[in-house]
């Protein structure tokens, strides 16, 4: 039965054939498993596109929305994507749960548990935090931002944008900008883009690349610091907020030395291919890694890239949450 059709019946519910309990990290994907995200989320789009934008697929089921980071798009779209598949969705972020009294992560956990949630998106600033909760938990943990480590869901709608507007990845010259080092966004797009076979530049301050990459960069990914040479000819140009509240001192010498010398502006996407595509995960800092101009030109899918956050993530629900008893 095609994933359209059970969308349709319900309570017919059977996900594709899908292995991953959690999802934490794109590093034990396969193509295959991305091109299953992918014709889920065109599924999920079609529903997206209706009057009534809801299916009963995980009536019943409970989804707990546990954040410890600030966040707009990824919690936003996660509870409209569980609320659209009918999951009940349950917010609880740092500020207004019992982390203010003390209660520590695993503690918190372990409640969830209690309380038998189906499913944990969490965002937390200590890279592997999600991995910690998969310890403490019966239920599936979606990774929805840990540190500087990973962030999968943006990498999955990042890759299904490109893949939407450009019907390929293989072979792509995909360029990122700005601030690596503390860039989960980065660490997962480049794992997933390699994965289906573009081609990952990274151009920044060299005080912003990872220690050790300009020498020795991980398979498949160019350094090029650059920027009018790294965005040469580039099918996609990505560019990446200063984490300013991930910065230690000194790094930078300031946001106008940086924007002198790494801002996308439209004098540097010329030297992309022509109809480029700008993306940016968000939130961004127009001014400072990206002139306005830009960033709502007529290149830009930074919009676009949101919208399929709720296909994505619906899709990514459905498959992980559905498929389970
Ligand atoms: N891209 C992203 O993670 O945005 P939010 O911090 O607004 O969720």
């Amino acid at each position: 039965m095609g994933i359209q059709t059970q969308l349709d019946t319900y309570p017919s519910l059977e996900a594709p054939s899908w292995r991953h309990r959690h999802l934490l990290d794109m590093d034990d994907f396969v193509r295959e498993e991305v091109e299953v995200v992918f014709n889920t989320a065109d599924a999920m789009r079609e529903v997206l596109r209706r009057d009534i934008k809801r299916v009963p697929t995980l009536r019943g089921k409970s989804i707990v929305l546990l954040f410890y980071e600030p966040s707009t798009r990824t919690r936003v779209s996660f509870e409209m994507a569980a609320k659209n598949l009918s999951a009940d969705a349950i917010n609880l972020t740092s500020t207004t749960s019992s982390v203010t009294k003390g209660e520590s992560l695993v503690d918190t956990i372990r409640t969830i548990r209690a309380l038998g949630a189906d499913a944990v998106v969490i965002r937390h600033p200590q890279s592997g935090a999600p991995y910690l909760a998969t310890h403490h938990l019966d239920a599936s943990v979606i990774n929805a931002g840990d540190g500087c480590h990973a962030h999968p869901t943006q990498a999955l709608l990042d890759l299904y944008t490109v893949q939407h507007q450009l019907g390929k990845l293989d072979g792509l010259k995909i360029t990122i900008i700005g601030d690596i080092v503390h860039s989960r966004v980065a660490r997962s797009d480049i794992q997933g883009f390699g994965l289906m076979g573009a081609d990952v530049v990274l151009c920044g301050p060299p005080t912003l690349m990872p220690p050790g990459w300009e020498q020795n960069p991980p398979r498949g990914v160019t350094i090029d610091t650059n920027v009018n040479h790294a965005v040469k000819d580039a099918d996609v140009v990505m560019a990446l907020r200063l984490q300013k509240e991930r910065q230690q001192e000194g790094l930078l010498p300031g946001t106008e030395e940086y924007a002198q010398l790494y801002q996308l502006t439209e004098h540097r996407l010329s030297l992309a291919k022509p109809e480029a595509l700008v993306m940016h995960p968000g939130p961004v800092n127009e001014g400072v890694e990206i002139t306005p101009e830009v960033a709502q030109g007529n290149q830009s899918l930074i919009e676009e890239q949101v919208t399929n956050g709720l296909a994505v993530r619906m899709a990514l629900l459905y498959l992980i949450v559905g498929g389970k008893n």
